[in-house]
C-alpha cells in the first residue's frame, strides 16, 4: 500500500497540472487566466506554447506508459500530454555563449557534490518561470564553488580573499552578473558598487537589472530577435 500511495500522488498531480496546460493551450484567449503564476510571470506575454510542447505518442499510450510505471514493469514514466521543459527550451531565447555559468562546465567533475546540492546545472534551480521572481534561491549559492577565489593581482575594494574570510557571499552579486550577460563594466569598490536592495529588487521582479543593458538580447517566438 504504501508504495503505490507514495508514487500514485504525484503522478495524479501531474496529471491534473498538465490537463491544465493542454487545456490553456486549446483556449489561447483565456491564457492568461490559467497561468499557475498569474499576472506576475517572468514571460507576462508569452503564449503557453512558447515553452509547453505536446508530449510524444497519444494521451492513451501516455496513460499506459504511466501505468505501467507505477506498477513497476517500467523502469521509467513518459511525459503526460506536454512535454517536459528543459534548458534548451529556455536557450532557445536566451543564447549566451560567454556564460561563465553554462551548463557544461557546471558539469564538471569536481561539482558533482554541488550538483547534488543546487542543481547549478539547471536553470529550473534559480529561476521559475511561473513565480514571477526573476530568482528563486538566494543569491549567495557562490560559497559552494568560489571559496577559493583569489585574484593574481586584486582589484577589488574589499578584497576577495577579505570578503570570503568575512563569509560576505551577500556582495559577490553587487559587483557580478552571474550569467555575464549585461554591459557593465564590473564595479570595483564595494561602496559604490550596486545597493544590495537594488539588486535584490532586480530578483524579485520588481526593477530592472542594474547590470546595465543585455549584451545578447533575448529572441522571442525562437528566432525573431525582440
Ligand atoms: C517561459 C516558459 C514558459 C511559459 C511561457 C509558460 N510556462 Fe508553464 N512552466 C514552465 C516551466 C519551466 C515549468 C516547470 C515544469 C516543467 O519543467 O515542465 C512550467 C510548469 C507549468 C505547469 C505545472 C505542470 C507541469 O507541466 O509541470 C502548468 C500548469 C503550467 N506551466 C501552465 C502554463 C500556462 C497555462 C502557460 C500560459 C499562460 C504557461 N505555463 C506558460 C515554463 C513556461
Ligand atoms: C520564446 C522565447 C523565450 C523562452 C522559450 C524563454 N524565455 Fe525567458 N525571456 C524571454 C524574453 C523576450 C524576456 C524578456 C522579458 C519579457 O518581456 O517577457 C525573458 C525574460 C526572462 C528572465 C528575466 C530577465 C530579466 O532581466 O528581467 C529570465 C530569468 C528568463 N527569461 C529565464 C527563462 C527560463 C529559465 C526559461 C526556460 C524555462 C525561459 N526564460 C524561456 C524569452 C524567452
Ligand atoms: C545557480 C543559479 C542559476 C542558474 C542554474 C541559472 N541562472 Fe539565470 N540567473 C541567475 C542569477 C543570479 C541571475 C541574476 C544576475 C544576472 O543577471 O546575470 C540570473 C539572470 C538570468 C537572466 C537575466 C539576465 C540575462 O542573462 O539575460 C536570464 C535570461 C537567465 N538568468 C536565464 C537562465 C537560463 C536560460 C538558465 C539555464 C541555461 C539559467 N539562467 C540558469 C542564476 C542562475
Ligand atoms: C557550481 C559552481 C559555481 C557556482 C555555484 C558559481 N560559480 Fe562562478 N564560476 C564557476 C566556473 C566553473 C567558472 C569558470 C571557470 C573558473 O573560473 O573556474 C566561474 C567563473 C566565475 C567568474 C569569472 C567570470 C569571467 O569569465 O570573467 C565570476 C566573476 C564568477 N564565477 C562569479 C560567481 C558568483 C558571483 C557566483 C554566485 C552568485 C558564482 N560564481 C557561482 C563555477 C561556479
Ligand atoms: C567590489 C566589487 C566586487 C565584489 C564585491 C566581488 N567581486 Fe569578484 N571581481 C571584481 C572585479 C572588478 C574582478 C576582475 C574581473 C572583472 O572586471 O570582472 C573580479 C573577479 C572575480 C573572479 C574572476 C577571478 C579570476 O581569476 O579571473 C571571480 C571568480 C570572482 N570575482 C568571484 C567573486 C565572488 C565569489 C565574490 C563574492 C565573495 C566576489 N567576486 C565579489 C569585483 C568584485
Amino acid at each position: 500500500m504504501s508504495v503505490i500511495s507514495i508514487r500514485k500522488s504525484p503522478f495524479i498531480v501531474g496529471l491534473i497540472l498538465s490537463s491544465l496546460v493542454v487545456w490553456a493551450l486549446a483556449v489561447p484567449p483565456q491564457e492568461s487566466w490559467l497561468s499557475p503564476g498569474g499576472k506576475g510571470d517572468m514571460h507576462e506575454n508569452h503564449a503557453c506554447d512558447s515553452c509547453h510542447f505536446p508530449a510524444d505518442g497519444t494521451a492513451r499510450q501516455q496513460v499506459q506508459a504511466n501505468l505501467q510505471y507505477w506498477l513497476g514493469f517500467r523502469s521509467s514514466s513518459v511525459d503526460f500530454l506536454t512535454k517536459t521543459i528543459t534548458n534548451n527550451d529556455c536557450l532557445d531565447c536566451h543564447r549566451n555563449k560567454l556564460d561563465p555559468h553554462a551548463e557544461h562546465l557546471m558539469m564538471e567533475l569536481r561539482f558533482s557534490e554541488v550538483r547534488d546540492l543546487i542543481a547549478p546545472h539547471r536553470c529550473g534551480s534559480c529561476h521559475d518561470h511561473h513565480s514571477g521572481l526573476n530568482l528563486t534561491v538566494p543569491g549567495n549559492f557562490c560559497s559552494h564553488c568560489h571559496a577559493d577565489v583569489s585574484l593574481e593581482v586584486e582589484v577589488a575594494n574589499p578584497s576577495h580573499v577579505e570578503l570570503v574570510e568575512g563569509g560576505r557571499w551577500e556582495t559577490c552579486l553587487q559587483c557580478h552578473d552571474f550569467h555575464k550577460n549585461h554591459l557593465q563594466q564590473t564595479p570595483r569598490d564595494l561602496d559604490s558598487a550596486h545597493a544590495l536592495d537594488a539588486v535584490q529588487d532586480y530578483f524579485d521582479g520588481v526593477s530592472p537589472a542594474p547590470y546595465g543593458e543585455i549584451r545578447t538580447s533575448y529572441l522571442d517566438e525562437r528566432g525573431t530577435p525582440r
